[in-house]
């Protein structure tokens, strides 16, 4: 097997052959998902705790739906409402749930790198569902499998990834994996919304989306992320959509069969177009949600798999 790690924490992590090794698994486990019978057994007898930090609708039920199906005992912590709020650490709630042996532990923080330190302090597998605007390797995961279904292939694309890059983990992920994978990435968005250091991204980068949207392959739109902006990195949301919000008309500069993707929630009339986004020759969006669990599924199969190799070597 060419998936050796005890973590998912970042694509950066990755090599393409392992990524590719996910998404392979993550193919069986669309057609299980897809079975009237939906059971498997990858996971059954072990405990993931599923601990949010941040708001979350589509990545937590997947994760929850995924370990179920393949037989966990899956707990959703309501953080919340937990002894976090009474000023314990992140780490001091960490090694609480450590020592009652759960196996899988999937975290999202609104911190860069706070998922990573915590793995460094658990004994299980620890999978990273979004902190900060570092990585959410899960949707980067998820969004390739969905582009390797609609294209056949995900290697030599013209990827436009569109909006607020700044404050995305989705895109910073989503730029990792398909560099790794050899694809030609496109930025697009205004300059207030570009991250700092964005050439040693090595992407292509525009402020226009009617030059940058021309003959890709794939466009992937991005939620203007408020909750991450301290002040007007935009005039308005109505001249924002009018220069950066997708629509049939800005879509017809790209490529006849280029596919348009959002890894939501989306705010329709903000960057997206609402009947664009629902329209479903165009729109994988859907296809992204049903990928995402089977995505985790394999992500989680490959992660206890490890774990069972490291307890039997030990
Ligand atoms: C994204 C996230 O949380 O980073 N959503 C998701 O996981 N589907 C993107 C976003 O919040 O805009």
């Amino acid at each position: 097997m060419t998936f050796t790690h005890r973590h998912l924490l970042g694509i950066e992590h990755l090599r393409a052959e392992e990524i590719v090794t996910i998404l392979d698994l993550a193919e069986e486990y669309v057609t299980l998902n897809r079975a009237a019978e939906k059971h498997g057994e990858a996971l059954a007898g072990l405990t993931q705790i599923n601990m949010f930090f941040e708001n979350s609708t589509r990545t937590q039920a997947s994760f929850e739906l995924a370990g179920k199906r393949l037989g966990a005992d899956v707990m959703n912590m309501a953080m919340q409402a937990s002894s976090i709020t009474k000023g314990e650490t992140l780490i001091d709630t960490a090694m609480t749930l450590n020592a009652m042996h759960p196996d899988l532990l999937v975290v999202r923080h609104p911190h860069s790198g706070a998922v990573d330190l915590l793995a460094q302090k658990v004994n299980c597998a620890v999978l990273n569902a979004g902190d900060g605007r570092h990585e959410h390797p899960t949707q980067a995961l998820l969004d390739a499998l969905t582009i390797r279904r609609a294209k056949g292939r995900l290697h030599r694309l013209n990827v436009a990834i569109c909006g607020d890059i700044a404050h995305s983990r989705v895109a910073r992920s989503n730029i990792i994996l398909l560099g790794k994978m050899e694809n030609r990435i496109r930025l697009i968005g205004p300059p207030t919304l570009m991250p700092a250091g964005i050439a040693e991204f090595g992407c292509e980068v525009y402020d226009d989306m009617e030059q940058g949207l021309q003959d890709v392959d794939v466009v992937m739109m991005l939620r203007l992320q408020r909750e991450r902006m301290d002040g007007g990195f935009i005039p308005s949301e109505r001249e924002y959509y009018h220069r950066y919000g997708l629509d049939a008309e800005k879509l017809a500069h790209a490529k006849p069969d280029a596919i348009v993707m959002h890894p939501g929630p989306m705010n329709r009339g903000v960057e997206i177009d609402g009947t664009l986004a629902d329209d479903i020759n165009r729109s994988v969006i859907q296809d992204q949600v049903e990928m995402g669990v089977a995505v985790r599924m394999a992500s989680m199969d490959l992660l206890a798999r490890n774990q069972r190799a490291l307890r039997g070597a030990a």
